[in-house]
């Protein structure tokens, strides 16, 4: 297999772009150094700190990315189309309630919860209220704990100026209660509502978010955790749990959300990225527990764009003990570094130490902001003698993953192609090429100017079937209930700007099996995965939920750029 100009990044760069080059803040701070050192090589785990990656290496996964045959640089292209009317979306805050703070919320088999989605003045940990969006007035929007098997009944109402819906990301429902506009129900309009009957099959860590401009709605904070519990957390058992969403914010000199417009999503290129963290909707987090007390973190990556690298500091002990859908077959001592791409979601315990604090660090490989505290556990109280952690729900997780063993090895049933195509004179200026491979998980730092030029017009992303070559909502799938489908998911590295996806089934659940042709030691069920730069990722995807369903990129901007197809099961 040819090496061909994989990484020849042909970029056209505005003249701003070399205003990009440098990190603002200077040289970036120096990681502290971890209690633990190397990393392990856990899936969705950092294995090879410090080194560049290397997808799309010649022998890697034995699949070259030569798509149908066709060079891509030359079909890359888009043609040219002339920027069209942009209108500004408000940003200010006069008239608008504030926020309230995250709570969580219990609710039984059968209960109705009301949940509105509307404008609110919030303030992200920028020092001052900002225009964003909340559910019930929350920013991330309530934790709402279910228990397993339960159905609740939400009556959503829209006090948003735009349409919306509420999608629940990961549950295996009913079709017509997935959210999806066009697809499960009419988006809701301004000022109306949708009673949600949300059935919760399997127990996990789930959450909310519209689905309806995600890059502008989900993006401003219409997002939030939803907790299934099993049979030991539903009697109280177990740590103690904690939420941490995860999210950016773009600020424009440091004072306010950069623009939004009605007509089109900016930033397609490379997504929204932000420049300011959020966790649970502040600057950082910060809570007490007891010295030897088990903490069990719920984190999600809700960002539009951003992966996070997570490192954990000053813990007795750092176990990964579930991922999105359900928990690990054993808990996985984590040495290294736990990557969230967005929408993915990993479950922690950290166990505090005799003394000292416990800190949850976001390592990016990339980027002008450096390392930064996400999350502090201060030591406070008594010391606890035995941190405990009940084994039923690994017990569970190691039996319903039984079905799916034999069939790890089965032959990719589809291919699926992970590209792009750009207007290059939408982006006019100097060509600016890459000769080295690009950085592992994140892109933030380069080609910024580039991204902000970027918009629906002038950048396409697709999901290709490599045998059809059909894309996107025309690659129609029908399955039968029951169906065990791998899917190789290629990530082309000679696309024209290849990048991290995020790429997420609907209604259904799988495991990753392999990335680069490497079995993933650490299978659970999941519904959503890192597609890394160049990147091979096999999935076997359980068809067990009848309806239409899409599957998409969770990128924001990558999906509303066209990363985004549907599949049906009967
Ligand atoms: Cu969180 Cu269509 O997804
Ligand atoms: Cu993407």
């Amino acid at each position: 297999m040819p090496r061909r100009a994989a990484f020849l990044l042909v970029l056209l760069a505005a003249p701003a772009l070399a205003g990009c080059a440098g990190s603002p803040g200077g040289a970036p701070p120096s990681p502290p150094a971890s209690p633990t050192g190397a990393n392990d090589g856990m899936a969705g785990m950092d294995g090879m700190d410090g080194m560049p990656a290397m997808p799309g290496m010649p022998g890697m996964g034995g699949m070259g990315g030569m798509g149908n045959g066709t060079m891509n640089g030359m079909d890359g292209m888009l043609p040219h189309v002339a920027p069209g009317p942009r209108t500004t979306l408000d940003r200010s805050i006069a008239g608008l309630p504030d926020s309230q703070p995250s709570a969580e919320v219990r609710l039984a088999d059968g209960a109705t919860f009301d949940l509105t989605a509307g404008l609110v003045a919030h303030d992200p940990g920028v020092g001052h209220p900002l225009r964003m969006l909340a559910y019930n007035g929350q920013v991330p929007g309530p934790t709402l704990r279910v228990p397993q098997g339960a159905t609740i009944t939400v009556r959503f109402h829209n006090a948003l100026p735009w349409d919306s819906t509420v999608h629940w990301h990961g549950v295996r429902l009913a079709a017509t209660m997935d959210g999806v506009p066009g697809v499960s129900q009419d988006p809701v309009p301004p000022g109306g509502d949708f009673r949600y009957q949300v059935h919760v099959p399997d127990e996990g860590l789930f959450w909310y978010h519209a689905h309806v401009r995600e890059d502008l709605e989900q993006g401003l904070g219409l997002a939030g955790l939803l907790v299934v519990d099993g049979p030991e957390a539903q009697r109280g058992e177990g740590p103690r749990e904690v939420p941490l969403v995860l999210t950016d914010l773009f600020l424009e000199n440091g004072t306010d959300i950069a623009s939004y417009f009605e007509e089109t999503v900016t930033r397609t290129l490379m997504g929204r990225y932000g420049n300011h963290y959020v966790v649970q909707g502040g600057a950082a987090w910060e809570s007490t527990a007891r010295p030897g007390e088990r903490v069990r973190l719920l984190v999600l990556d809700a960002a539009n764009a951003r992966p996070f690298r997570l490192q954990v500091t000053g813990a007795a002990a750092v176990q990964w003990v579930a991922s999105d859908s359900g928990f690990l077959q054993q808990p996985r001592n984590v040495t290294g570094q736990v990557i969230l791409a967005p929408a993915e979601r990993a479950v922690i315990d950290v166990v505090m130490p005799a003394r000292g604090d416990v800190v949850v660090y976001h390592r990016p490989s990339l980027s002008p902001l450096g390392f930064v505290a996400l999350a502090t556990l201060r030591a406070a109280g008594d010391a606890l003698a035995d941190p405990g952690a009940p084994a039923g729900p690994h017990e569970r997780a190691r039996a319903s993953l039984q079905e799916v063993l034999p069939h790890l090895g089965d032959a990719p049933r589809l291919t699926w192609d992970l590209d792009m195509r750009m207007d290059m004179l939408a982006f006019g200026g100097i060509a600016h090429s890459h000769t080295s491979p690009p950085p592992e998980v994140e892109w933030e730092d380069i080609h910024m100017a580039a991204n902000a030029l970027s918009d629906l017009d002038n950048v396409q992303w697709v999901i290709r079937d490599n045998a059809t070559g059909r894309e996107g909502m025309d690659a129609d799938y029908h399955f039968t209930r029951g169906d065990l489908v791998p899917i190789l998911l290629r990530n082309r590295i000679d696309a024209m700007h290849p990048m991290d996806h995020s790429f997420h089934v609907h209604g259904q659940r799988f495991v990753v099996v392999s990335t680069n042709g490497v079995p993933n030691p650490d299978l659970a069920w999941k519904d959503t995965v890192l597609v890394p730069t160049g990147a091979d990722v096999r999935i076997l995807v359980a068809m067990t939920n009848p309806g239409t369903w899409v599957y998409h990129c969770h990128i924001s901007e990558h999906m509303a750029a066209g990363m985004m197809g549907q599949l049906s099961v009967a």
